[in-house]
């Protein structure tokens, strides 16, 4: 499929209803690593460990600790020229949603407030009691838990687990609804750095396409949502989307 930015451009001018969908990719200009490439995050750590109910268990410290390592790393990153161009495209759209999967808070920090985290919070941690959530950052923890200093719920003194959905966990209910709702009754979707094989499942893309809406996908590598787009950018996201918005602000 070949693509051409006058066609994506045009795409932009003529949509009134937005839906943007991101995936780890979205970050990875941002130097953090995605999960299912080469050098992937799950390549590195089992994702039967580190990823489930049942591994946060059984390893609380270890599953903590590479959780730790990641908010320093996300911390320590820059919101990049794709995220930004995100945030701007709020403002220009009466209706628009951002739907990430992304734990990090990169489009937050580029001003991106029209957005559902469908995954969770990295910075958020969740009682297994009481459910309640609190942000790490409020605690003083160490860079590294140990058995005794494991994150505690200040009211029920029972063990808190990172704020994020883990496989075989739901998405929350509001988000779930929000990011069902943007995608069934958009005109445009931009889909940007994802592979699909988590979000395929939750169907947003077939739902958005079901609406006629016209779908494009920005990722280096063709993934199983290529074949719902109408236009596939096969370029990294955080270099071609303030072109595309240069464009569109010169088209304007
Ligand atoms: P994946 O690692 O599955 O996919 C990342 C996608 O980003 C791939 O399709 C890459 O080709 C693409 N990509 C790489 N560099 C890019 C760039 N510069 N610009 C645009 N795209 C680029 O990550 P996700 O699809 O986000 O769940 O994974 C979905 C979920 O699986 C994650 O939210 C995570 C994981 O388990 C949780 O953490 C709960």
């Amino acid at each position: 499929m070949e693509y051409r930015i006058d066609a994506v451009v045009e795409a932009f001018s003529g949509a009134e209803r937005v839906c943007v969908f991101t995936g780890a990719g979205a970050s990875k200009e941002s130097g953090l690593p995605t999960f299912r490439e080469i050098d992937g995050e799950w390549k590195h750590y089992d994702p039967m460990t580190f990823a489930t109910l049942e591994g946060f268990l059984s390893e609380p410290v270890q599953v903590w600790n590479m959780y730790r390592m990641r908010q320093r790393q996300i911390g320590e990153a820059q919101p990049n020229g794709g995220h930004s161009v995100i945030a701007q495209m709020e403002r220009q759209y009466p209706h628009f949603l951002l739907v990430t999967q992304n734990v990090d808070d990169l489009h937050e920090r580029a001003g991106s407030r029209k957005l559902v985290k469908i995954h969770g919070d990295c910075w958020g941690m969740r009682c297994l009691q009481c459910c309640e959530t609190y942000d790490t950052r409020d605690f003083d923890f160490p860079a590294e838990f140990t058995t005794e200093t494991l994150p505690i719920c200040p009211k029920c003194e029972v063990l808190c687990r990172p704020d994020i959905v883990w496989f075989g966990e739901f998405v929350p209910d509001d988000a779930m609804h929000a990011a069902v709702w943007s995608s069934s009754t958009c005109d445009l979707m931009l889909v940007v750095g994802t592979s699909g094989e988590v979000s395929g499942g939750y169907g947003f893309v077939e739902r958005a396409a079901m609406n006629g809406a016209t779908i494009v996908e920005i990722n280096p590598t063709e993934g199983i949502l290529t074949q719902h787009a109408h236009i596939w950018v096969p370029e990294p996201a955080g270099v071609v989307l303030p072109k595309i918005w240069q464009c569109l602000t010169m088209y304007k």
